[in-house]
């Protein structure tokens, strides 16, 4: 195990595994770029290739490799080493055995089933009489084999215990049976168990790794309820996480720097496999902020594609709100013919959908043009409804931006511009809206992570780490008792390196034992540091471990008087009055210094 972790360190470079998610730019020996685990205006994550670590100074969050992939794909330690040696080029063999020490989760059990499931479903599609049928009802649709095949479609036969008798037998607990959704229980006492997907069309939903995570069963009867019925949140699958296609889609978002969002299976399925492949859908339900999150990482461009009805309407706008406020730009492709990209592209073929994507309008234009048609803006109340509708945008926008939609705005119904800028200064966001949500997710953001709170004394040893030739004069002021915790550990190992002329060539042995086991925490406060100072000149590190310095005395001095005031309560409750001669000396002299 700990090999293969080498080993996949040995190959791989944190720059390249980060830039699949970041952009970054240098700055000095380290990179920079906007955290993708945070949003931010200015770049707060900062990658040393020195060190082969990544941290963002903004939430915390970072690490080795593994720690990235981890917190950037939301999966565990063994997930992650999967990811990486794949992207390294590395067979493992066996390599559930390899990780075996990981334990099998809950989870897998889970993936598991409904791998069986989906195979259950697609087997019944393609080799029984009424699979036939469905089949033949998905090509009249013009969905083709080899989409079939690869978005893993299947059929959930007419029957009440197909599915159930069929994992059951292959070792499926009941439990995860029931809470995947595939069952129901009708009467506990006497176990009388159902299969819930009867008759239906069944889309299997990957989550971002691929894996199997839930089901959209479509109805195939005309009387049939609900046209949809989807699997139920579980350990493994949360709606509000999941975007349909995407793990099919991801490289070709990358590759195309923007994504296409639209609200349906077959809405994904049918421009994808004519040409339309950075495309994923929000499976019918508002666009959510971890959706749009989770896409910022790879793309900060978007275009939505939903149904031509009203309520498609009503989800671009709030949609463009949520990606608004992940600093996305979005555009939208609201004209068609028919009732949704599926339609379209069946109608009109994948190149017409793709032209119609790339000429899409930017939101703000599409949307103010389709008031203006809405209201009479001839009339004082017609301009006025189209203005305070337009005005939560207007307030979330840049500046630049808005100078640009006010005027286009302005232009449009008439009203000068001075008007406009008024309207906007007054207005307010209604509660709810998802830009007015930043102050309580930043505060729950910050409580969440405190592993690497950077203080002074972190600073502290990111300068004595970072210029060795400091500290002769740092350790002629500072004492182990200056610092607590791991941070006078760190200190005490460089104070005996230091007095054993241990540096070689002035510079710390990082491998030496204390410091090699605090590696990842040195790190940050290094990057930090690094960061921090790239643009000081020596004279003005100087002045800078002056402040520190004269900072963590005063600091130390006021704990020291705390505990003193301790000390001298309980000597006074016990009237020791030698005890109490000697402390109170004590707080003169540390009241003096
Ligand atoms: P639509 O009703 O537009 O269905 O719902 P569709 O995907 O276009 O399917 P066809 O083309 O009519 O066959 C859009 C999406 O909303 C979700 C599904 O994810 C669906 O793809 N939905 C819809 C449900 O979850 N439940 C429903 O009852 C209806
Ligand atoms: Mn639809």
């Amino acid at each position: 195990m700990v090999d293969i972790v080498s080993d996949i360190k040995g190959r791989l470079d944190i720059n390249d595994v980060v830039s699949q998610y970041v952009q970054l730019k240098r700055a000095g020996h380290n990179f920079k770029g906007l955290c993708p685990f945070h949003s931010e205006k200015t770049p707060s994550f900062v990658v040393s290739p020195e060190k082969q670590i990544c941290h963002c100074f903004g939430c915390n969050k970072g690490g080795d490799i593994f720690g990235f992939i981890q917190e950037v794909e939301g999966v565990t330690f063994a997930e992650a080493m999967k990811i990486l040696a794949d992207r390294a080029g590395l067979k493992i063999e066996n390599f559930d055995k390899v990780v075996k020490k990981e334990g099998k989760t809950e989870k897998d059990e889970y993936f598991k089933a409904h791998e069986l499931a989906c195979e259950f479903f697609e087997k019944q599609l393609h080799s029984t009489n009424d699979g036939k049928k469905v089949l033949d009802y998905l090509y009249s649709r013009g969905v083709k084999d080899e989409t079939i095949k690869e978005f893993r479609i299947g059929f959930s036969p007419e029957s009440y215990d197909a599915l159930y008798t069929e994992l059951l037998k292959s070792g499926v607990k009941k439990d995860v049976l029931i809470k995947s959704g595939f069952v129901s229980v009708k009467n506990i006492s006497s176990d009388q168990i159902f299969d819930k997907f009867r008759m239906r069309l069944m889309f299997p939903i990957f989550d971002a790794l691929g894996r199997i995570c839930g089901f959209g069963g479509r109805a195939l009867k005309a009387d049939q309820m609900p046209k949809y019925l989807n699997s139920p949140e579980n350990i493994i699958y949360s709606k509000s996480k999941v975007l349909y296609g995407f793990s099919h889609a991801k490289k070709y978002i990358k590759e195309a720097g923007n994504v296409v969002f639209v609200e349906g299976y077959f809405d994904v399925i049918l421009p994808y496999q004519e040409g339309v492949k950075n495309i994923v859908a929000t499976s019918g339900t508002a666009l959510t902020k971890e959706q749009a999150k989770m896409m910022s990482r790879i793309t900060q461009s978007a275009v939505t594609s939903f149904d031509t009805d009203s309520a498609g309407f009503e989800a671009t706008r709030r949609a463009f709100e949520i990606l608004q406020k992940e600093e996305f730009s979005v555009k939208t492709v609201f004209a068609f013919d028919k009732k949704d990209p599926a339609d379209y592209v069946h109608e009109h073929g994948g190149t017409a959908f793709k032209e119609a994507v790339e000429s899409a309008k930017d939101f703000i234009s599409f949307y103010m043009d389709r008031l203006i048609k809405d209201f009479d803006v001839d009339t004082f109340d017609g301009r006025k409804n189209v203005m305070n509708l337009l005005m939560p945008f207007y307030k979330v926008m840049t500046p630049t931006d808005r100078d640009f939609y006010v005027k286009e705005l302005g232009a449009k119904i008439s009203t000068g511009e001075k008007i406009l800028y008024d309207e906007i200064d007054s207005y307010k966001l209604p509660k709810g809206h998802p830009a007015r949500q930043s102050f309580q997710d930043s505060l729950s953001e910050s409580s969440a992570s405190k592993k690497f709170e950077i203080g002074i004394q972190e600073i502290m040893l990111g300068i004595v780490l970072v210029y060795p030739h400091i500290f002769a004069e740092i350790s002629s002021v500072l004492t182990e008792d200056d610092f607590e915790e791991d941070c006078k550990n760190v200190y005490k190992d460089c104070l005996t390196q230091y007095n054993s002329f241990r540096i070689q060539e002035g510079k710390w042995d990082f491998e030496s034992e204390v410091l090699v086991q605090f590696k990842v925490k040195t790190g940050v406060y290094m990057l930090y540091v690094e960061d921090k100072y790239q643009d000081f000149s020596d004279v003005a590190v100087a002045l800078e471990v002056k402040k520190l310095v004269d900072s963590m005395k005063k600091s130390r001095r006021n704990n020291l008087l705390k505990e003193l005031q301790l000390k001298l309560k309980e000597a006074e409750k016990s009237e020791d009055r030698e005890l109490l001669i000697k402390l109170l000396q004590e707080q003169q002299i540390l009241l003096s210094k």
